[in-house]
């Protein structure tokens, strides 16, 4: 048998949590393309954080190397990504998820509005679910953290470039890169921008 994870007994839980999470997410999709013709977001991905990841994190952050930790103190071992089309997109996404049944809001950032110094953008959303399993500290219903992160098509590509540069350590001019990295973030943002100006147009010239 293989060993257990960091989730222990809770890994399980932890995928169907997600599953329902993600379905019931995409179902909201699904309805407002019915209902208006537009999808909200383009893309949708959820994971659970790998063991690893999760190990490296609570070390990190000098946590013990408990369930309790990677799913109490630590609130992203679910995660879920929307890249949506338009900017005004990330919103009506942001205000759905909210009013969906067993979700509230923990803490919220809008990276989206103010940048952050480096020039990253997105929405993050934390969760906590109210769900019909245990949870580790004995609770029933048990409560459960998720980390949604909304962005943009142009935010979520200048944000997984800088992810994959961020591991590179032995740059030689890491301050130019990191200025040509901010000065693309802001051409990107301005783009949004645009772009979302002329679904604004295209959508007022309709019948
Ligand atoms: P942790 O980083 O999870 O400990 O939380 P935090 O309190 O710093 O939260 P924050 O909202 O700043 O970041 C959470 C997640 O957002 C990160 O784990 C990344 O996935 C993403 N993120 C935040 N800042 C950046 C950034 O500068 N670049 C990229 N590529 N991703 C970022
Ligand atoms: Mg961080």
């Amino acid at each position: 048998m293989s060993e257990e994870t960091i989730y222990g007994k809770y890994e399980g839980d932890l995928k169907r949590i997600i599953d329902d999470l993600s379905r019931q997410i995409q179902a909201e999709n699904v309805k407002v393309k019915t209902e208006t013709g537009f999808k909200l977001f383009e893309h949708f991905l959820a994971r659970i954080k790998t063991d690893d990841s999760m190990r490296e994190k609570c070390q990190r952050k000098n946590l013990p190397l408990t369930a309790q930790s990677a799913l109490k103190e630590i609130r992203d071992a679910i995660g879920i990504r929307i890249v949506c089309g338009f900017v005004d997109d990330i919103y009506k996404t942001v205000a759905i998820i909210k009013q969906m049944d067993g979700v509230c809001v923990y803490n919220e950032k809008d990276y989206v509005y103010k940048a952050k110094p480096n020039g990253y953008r997105s929405y993050h959303l934390i969760l906590e679910i109210e769900t019909p399993f245990e949870d580790c500290l004995g609770q029933l219903p048990g409560r459960y953290f998720a980390e949604i992160q909304l962005r943009t098509i142009a935010m979520d590509s200048w944000a997984s470039l800088e992810h994959q540069m961020k591991y590179k350590h032995n740059i030689k001019n890491p301050e130019r890169i990191a200025k040509e990295l901010k000065r693309c973030a802001d051409e990107l943002a301005s783009c949004d921008l645009s772009m979302q100006t002329i679904r604004n147009l295209i959508a007022e010239s309709g019948d």
